[in-house]
């Protein structure tokens, strides 16, 4: 199986790493625009191996598509991360320059590939790969889901002192402020998480969620890599394997949950093919009406973007 990750980054960097020290893939491709740091990254990622003992091996390229060719999955993190003051559709003038142009090469090398969207604003970005590669739905997808959800469940195992491996959670909706957590559908060991821990706290952690990557923004100057990096290399991983994992992931809906005109995180069952089935839940009127107003969100950004 090969990988390319494109923008070898804080981001594009950590996923090359966990998918070699994982073994996802034996081969790892792993692309910048910058002279010599993806070569320099791959090349520490090798050196690393003998310590952690891993046989998949990480390629750097400067801009050499050549060397992605035929790709089973890409994973596109090439763009700029936001500043603190900055929201993530700040991004989107840059950003979609950047994803259009990867998107180009991609198509034109691995024609067949998966791709995996990272950069922001997320939901638009993966609405711009769609654009320009005209890859079926499912092998256009977008990574935010498994961040987010990865964000409310540490959260969660802090407040009722559990282990995060037995937290189940899902997330709808788009990767911003206006994110759908969804504490009907959280459990601990199987138990409903509302009967462990009271409304407020569990509203407060429903927010600290929503705003989760702003937090690290603020303290670090720039965002978050280590999370990011790991949820969308464990999306590589199910493709990959074919593990038909159920994972809240950016997708075009085609009428489920009664859109179909938009780009939103929901669940999915990710295998060889991508994206193999869309889950719809049963909303409550309240959930639905979050979705909606992440919805209508998630088009403002996409008309910017159609300008
Ligand atoms: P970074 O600045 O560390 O890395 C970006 C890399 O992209 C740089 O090395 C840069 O040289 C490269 N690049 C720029 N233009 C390129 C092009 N045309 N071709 C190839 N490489 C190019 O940024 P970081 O922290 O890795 O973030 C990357 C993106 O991922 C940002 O847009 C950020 O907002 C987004 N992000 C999304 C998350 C999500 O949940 N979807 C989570 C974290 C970050
Ligand atoms: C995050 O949520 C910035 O989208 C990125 O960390």
């Amino acid at each position: 199986m090969k990988v390319t990750v494109v923008g070898a980054g804080n981001v594009g960097a950590t996923v090359a790493d966990v998918l070699a020290y994982r073994e996802v893939a034996n081969e790892i491709v792993l692309l910048d625009i910058k002279e010599g740091v993806a070569e320099g990254k791959a090349l520490d990622i090798f050196q690393k191996s003998p310590i952690t003992m891993y046989d998949s091996r990480t390629i750097g390229v400067t801009n050499d598509y050549a060397r992605t060719a035929d790709s089973d999955v890409v994973v596109i993190t090439s763009g700029l991360p936001r500043k603190p003051g900055m929201s993530r559709d700040d991004l989107i003038g840059v950003n979609s320059g950047i994803v259009k142009s990867v998107t180009e090469q991609v198509v034109k090398y691995s024609p067949n590939a998966v791709i995996v969207i990272v950069s922001n604003p997320l939901d638009v970005m993966t609405y711009q790969a769609h654009l320009t590669s005209q890859f079926p739905r499912n092998r256009v997808i977008g990574m935010a889901g498994v961040l987010d959800t990865a964000r409310y469940k540490a959260f969660l195992a802090e407040a009722l002192n559990v282990s995060v491996k037995d937290i189940q959670a899902v997330l709808l909706g788009g990767h911003g402020d206006t994110m759908v957590p969804l504490p009907r559908y959280t459990t601990v060991g199987g138990i409903p998480v509302t009967e462990l821990i009271d409304m407020d706290k569990l509203n407060a952690i429903v927010e600290r969620t929503k705003v989760g990557g702003g937090e690290l923004v603020k303290l670090m100057g720039t965002s978050a890599w280590y999370a990011p990096g790991a949820a969308a290399a464990q999306m590589v991983e199910a493709i990959v394997k074919d593990q038909k994992r159920v994972f809240p992931v950016c997708v075009k809906l085609e009428g489920e949950y009664g859109i179909d005109d938009c780009y939103l995180g929901v669940p999915v069952v990710l295998g060889k093919n991508g994206v193999e089935k869309v889950l719809e839940l049963k909303l409550s009127a309240e959930e639905m009406e979050l979705l909606q107003t992440s919805r209508k969100h998630v088009l403002e950004v996409m008309a910017v973007l159609q300008k």
